[in-house]
């Protein structure tokens, strides 16, 4: 980390977290972030996620620019890809404040947002205008709180936005969207993603879509979702979005409610991720998200059976910094194992995690 960046997120956490986050939105728009300028890549760690290339496995996860304000600075932090969003199809402005608490001694997150956002057209507007380049960008689907019908809701996302977004991911595992978890049951989820199939089918451009997981599923739950993904034509699971426990945290701040992420989620996220790898590998690519906040964790999970990964809370308290740090590390102990690509290193740690 440079001197400037240990300055400038010194200033951000002395703001409540809310406000810190957007001005960080403000100076990555305003050309104030030091910026790593493109994607480290190499032989190595170049690689295909569902069809798309990558430069590098890194990718950004949903929930840090909601509503694409700052993809084009994004695209020269250094990631591989990119998620925006949740987008819902109206807009709407969340739960109550505060919503999003730092947990610097666990080196977590806690956030109860709720799906704020400024609504599927305005998000499309802007994800059209982005500059093309190396940097795939997928779009996060969202419900509305106040939905008579949520499953249509990401149908309806998908057929405002999907010609502009490289991949979209069906977000049913949000925690702060009450009752939304209750569509990754096997009927539900199979009907949910039936409707999202049929709208992919109609788009001049059949994009890769992916749906994201909770972390807080029993075997038996994975099982269901891996036999529907896997009948659906979905291109892919990103494993896991924020959890509902709380073990070994010693924050004052354990208590609030909302989703859990960050260092203390590595561990679960993880085991999900190889437990699904089991049961899909070979067959649908997995993206693993939870934790990582390190080139040895990124590589970890792409052993224990992630194509690739996503990273949000370590950046909170490392900066952006972290990401080009992250691509190099991974890519040294590539090097060091003898792996040739990213490709050859997936899923051969996973049974130390089931
Ligand atoms: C998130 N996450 C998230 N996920 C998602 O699918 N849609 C969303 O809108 C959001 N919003 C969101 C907001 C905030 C403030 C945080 C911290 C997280 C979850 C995120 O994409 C990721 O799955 C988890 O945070 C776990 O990864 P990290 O943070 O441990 O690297």
């Amino acid at each position: 980390m440079t001197a400037l960046e240990r300055a400038g997120l010194g200033l951000l956490h002395r703001m409540d977290p809310e406000t810190a986050h957007h001005w960080s939105l403000n100076a990555l728009r305003a050309g104030l972030a030091p910026l790593h300028g493109g994607p480290a890549t190499g032989a190595r760690l170049a690689t295909t996620l569902a069809g798309i290339p990558l430069d590098n496995p890194i990718g950004l996860a949903a929930g840090f620019d909601k509503n694409a304000v700052a993809v084009a600075p994004l695209m020269r932090a250094g990631f591989g890809f990119l998620e925006v969003g949740a987008a819902t199809p109206r807009p709407q402005s969340g739960n109550a404040k505060p919503r999003l608490f730092r947990l610097p001694k666990d080196r977590a997150v806690i956030n109860r947002f709720g799906f704020n956002n400024e609504g599927a057209a305005a998000i499309a507007a802007r994800l059209a205008m982005r500059p093309r380049g190396r940097v795939p960008v997928g779009l996060n689907l969202g419900a509305n709180k106040d939905s008579t019908d949520r499953a249509a809701d990401f149908a309806a996302v998908l057929a405002c936005c999907g010609l502009h977004a490289d991949f979209v991911t069906v977000n049913v595992s949000s925690p702060n969207t009450e009752r939304l978890r209750d569509l990754q049951g096997r009927e539900a989820l199979a009907a949910l993603l039936a409707g999202v199939m049929d709208v992919r089918a109609t788009l001049a451009k059949p994009v890769p879509v992916f749906l994201k997981i909770a972390p807080d599923l029993t075997e038996g739950d994975l099982d269901d979702i891996a036999e529907v993904a896997l009948t659906s034509g979905l291109s892919g699971i990103i494993t896991t979005n924020t959890t509902l426990s709380r073990e070994a945290l010693s924050d004052a701040q354990r208590e609030q409610a909302g989703g859990l992420s960050g260092a203390p989620l590595f561990e679960r996220s993880t085991r999900v991720l190889a437990q699904l790898s089991q049961r899909v590998a070979g067959r649908l690519p997995l993206i693993g998200v939870g934790g990582v906040g390190s080139g040895e964790q990124a590589y970890a999970k792409i052993r224990a059976g992630a194509s690739a990964v996503q990273v949000y809370s370590a950046m909170v308290f490392e900066g952006l910094s972290l990401i080009p740090r992250i691509a190099r590390e991974l890519d040294a102990l590539l090097a060091r194992d003898g792996f040739a690509t990213v490709a050859d290193a997936v899923g051969t740690d996973r049974e130390r995690w089931l």
